[in-house]
């Protein structure tokens, strides 16, 4: 069975439990496409070239949850040969037997706009600068600064800008807890899979 699942939305919304927590849930395979353009970000050198050579080292490495990998990553997303580059890796993920989820800004706009399901998650800008902060530590208005640039470039580059794809399911989980926008996520695709 082809069954894909594509969760979008901005800087530390919750899309990453909610997608672990699902491609458990269902059996699902998971990508983090995030941690492409942040091993991209990090790698140095010409970004495009990092793109085309990208391998599982590159994926492994530790520093790639850090407020500097997501700032890289969120520059290096503008250009449209970076994202090209990591297009069919993306495809070719989603289309795998017994169904994918995979969580980034673009999944159901560019990258599988067929997904049978599409999430789009949510939550205001200071509930996901907490979430953040609780996990990198550090001055909590410096993860706020970060989250809102980040937000804002991703939302107005001209290449696969974030945004709700027409037919999203908009989650706000700004006051949710984890385990109430996990069911919420788990209905929705409950109700898409085949009988
Ligand atoms: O975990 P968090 O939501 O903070 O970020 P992420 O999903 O790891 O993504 C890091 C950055 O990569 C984003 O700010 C985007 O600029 C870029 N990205 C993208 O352009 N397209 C994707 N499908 C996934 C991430």
């Amino acid at each position: 069975m082809k069954f894909t699942v594509a969760i979008d939305g901005p800087a530390a919304a919750g899309k990453g439990t909610i997608s672990r927590a699902v491609a458990e849930r269902f059996g699902f395979a998971h990508l983090d496409t995030g941690a492409l353009y942040r091993a991209v970000g990090v790698k140095g050198g010409d970004p495009v070239e990092a793109a085309n050579t990208l391998a599982p080292a590159d994926l492994a490495r530790d520093d790639l949850r850090s407020l500097e990998a997501g700032q890289a990553a969120s520059k290096v997303a503008v250009i449209p040969e970076v994202r090209a580059a990591l297009l069919e890796f993306q495809r070719k993920f989603a289309a795998q037997e017994g169904g994918a989820v995979l969580d980034g800004r673009d999944i159901g706009t560019v990258i599988c706009p067929e997904a049978e399901v599409k999430l789009f998650v949510t939550a205001s800008a200071e509930v996901r600068a907490h979430r953040r902060w609780l996990e990198v530590g550090g001055d909590e208005a410096k993860v706020l600064a970060e989250v809102r640039e980040r937000d804002e470039r991703d939302m107005n580059r001209a290449d696969a800008p974030l945004k709700p794809a027409p037919d999203a399911v908009l989650i706000d989980t700004s006051e949710m807890s984890i385990d109430e926008a996990v069911a919420r996520a788990c209905a929705e695709i409950t109700a898409r899979l085949p009988a």
